[in-house]
């Protein structure tokens, strides 16, 4: 107790110390396990850095004034179709031995979208209500038997979603996929601190307010669960990531894990055209030699809004946050003593104290402890950027009005769907509404064996049950 004591006192945290002793059991033990889950020296560190003048945000927007588009990049313009070929030959094969294996993380609070429920329950099949959820377990079930394999599917949670999204996949039987090929694993949690005090907030008495540790939590998360061991005694050597809120991830596109192999890269993106230069989305680059993703708000105005001789965005390439791993890359970037970096958001944290009871504040009030994937990109010697076709690829779920609502990503599954018709000649117009389950259809050759040129469809298109 009383080393507990000191370093909260060491940490600035005294007061959760006269809180705990205010508290009745049970609640003040449960309370002191929180307490002693959290290692408050770094805490406030990490305070100290984001209140300091002239540190941490400052030296990222100087370095980002040096960014040069990527370096070890595919361009879609530039690709032959004997190389695509190529490329999607050695994805294909990869699969077929059986060595990739999916990552999705879905542990993020999705509070943009304001559901209390994890986003990767949220209905999206046009049609059918279907999940993201279901949505990507079909594909992982689809591309499996395609291959002839059984692709493992790693699911992160956080303390926020895991509960709930736990049950929803039992519930529906793990969407058809063998009970072995199911991991779920739950990342780490972090405390938010009052912005002006540096003080953790409590979420009720007897309660930190929690979150979690942004998806670069990760590293931490598949190391402790032991699955990058469980992995590798499987022979799996690469891994496909991709976040929850993108119902039109290719999950395990072969061209791009045939890319990320062709060119022996430890750790590859996806990256799509910016639209505009104020576009609040990550941007790939390469500064002093070395290729990392900046966030939006970490690249000054006028370094975004640069232009070359033909009028095009200097920085265009944005990331999709779609990546591909070596397992043993993974593994090192886990042990590495540096860690990945923390970012700090500002952000909205509902909170009680003894003195105010429950308050909602209707401005940013603290701050949240983040770290994110994309920052082991500089660790890699190999590092890939593959530009792929935004419309087909990118359509995330991130708000609930405006950009990026479900309703947009609806239009945007349907808008493939329709494609993939029309590529086999069909006959479809653009209000007619059309679903196709990855177990009936992975891609446009799939659809065109099934489909006889000039064919006409007036009715909806339901294919979103197998057997269709
Ligand atoms: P976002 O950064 O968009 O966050 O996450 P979010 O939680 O979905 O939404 P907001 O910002 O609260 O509105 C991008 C992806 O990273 C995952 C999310 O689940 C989503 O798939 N993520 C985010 C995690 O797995 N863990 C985290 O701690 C944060």
């Amino acid at each position: 107790m009383d080393s507990l004591a000191a370093e909260l006192r060491d940490a600035g945290q005294a007061a959760l110390w006269e809180h705990a002793e205010q508290l009745a059991e049970p609640q003040r033990s449960m309370f002191v396990v929180q307490l002693r889950e959290v290692d408050w020296r770094h805490i406030a560190r990490l305070y100290q850095a984001a209140v300091a003048p002239g540190t941490g945000t400052d030296a990222i927007r100087e370095k980002a004034r040096r960014a040069q588009p990527p370096e070890r990049l595919i361009r879609l313009a530039d690709v032959a179709a004997e190389h695509l070929q190529q490329a999607r030959a050695r994805g294909e094969a990869a699969l077929r031995a059986g060595v990739v294996a999916a990552m999705v993380v879905a542990g993020g609070q999705g509070t943009r979208l304001g559901s209390q429920a994890p986003k990767g329950l949220l209905p999206i099949g046009p049609l059918s209500g279907k999940s993201l959820f279901q949505g990507f377990a079909e594909q992982v079930l689809a591309r499996g038997r395609r291959y002839g394999t059984r692709i493992p599917y790693l699911i992160m949670t956080s303390d926020a979603t895991h509960a709930d999204t736990v049950a929803f996949w039992r519930e529906h039987g793990l969407f058809g996929l063998a009970d072995e090929d199911v991991r779920f694993f739950c990342q780490g949690s972090l405390p938010a601190v009052d912005a002006a005090t540096g003080r953790a907030l409590l979420a009720a008495p007897g309660q930190l307010a929690l979150s979690p540790d942004g998806h670069g939590g990760l590293l931490a998360a598949l190391q402790r669960s032991g699955l990058l061991r469980e992995l590798a005694a499987r022979g799996i050597e690469t891994l496909f990531y991709h976040q929850v809120d993108n119902p039109t991830t290719i999950v395990c596109d072969p061209v791009f894990l045939g890319w990320h192999l062709l060119k022996g890269a430890e750790v590859s993106t996806k990256v799509v055209a910016k639209r505009s230069a104020e576009e609040p989305m990550g941007v790939a680059v390469t500064v002093d030699g070395v290729t990392q993703i900046i966030e939006y708000s970490d690249l000054p105005r006028e370094v975004a809004a640069q232009v070359d001789s033909a009028g095009r965005l200097r920085i265009w390439a944005g990331s999709t946050a779609i990546h591909a791993f070596q397992r043993d890359f993974l593994e090192q970037a886990a042990a590495d003593p540096r860690g990945l970096p923390f970012h700090i958001a500002r952000k909205v944290v509902p909170y009680w104290t003894p003195e105010t009871g429950f308050v909602e504040p209707s401005a940013p009030n603290a701050f949240k402890f983040e770290r994110f994937i994309f920052d082991v990109l500089p660790w890699a010697r190999q590092p890939l950027m593959v530009e792929v076709d935004r419309s087909a690829e990118f359509n995330p779920v991130k708000n609930r009005t405006g950009a990026d609502t479900p309703e947009t990503a609806r239009a945007a599954v349907q808008a493939v769907y329709r494609r993939w018709l029309r590529e086999a000649g069909a006959i479809i117009g653009d209000d007619v509404p059309i679903e196709i389950s990855p177990l009936v259809a992975l891609d446009a050759d799939q659809v065109r064996a099934k489909v006889a040129p000039g064919t006409a469809f007036t009715h909806p298109v339901d294919w979103s049950r197998p057997g269709e």
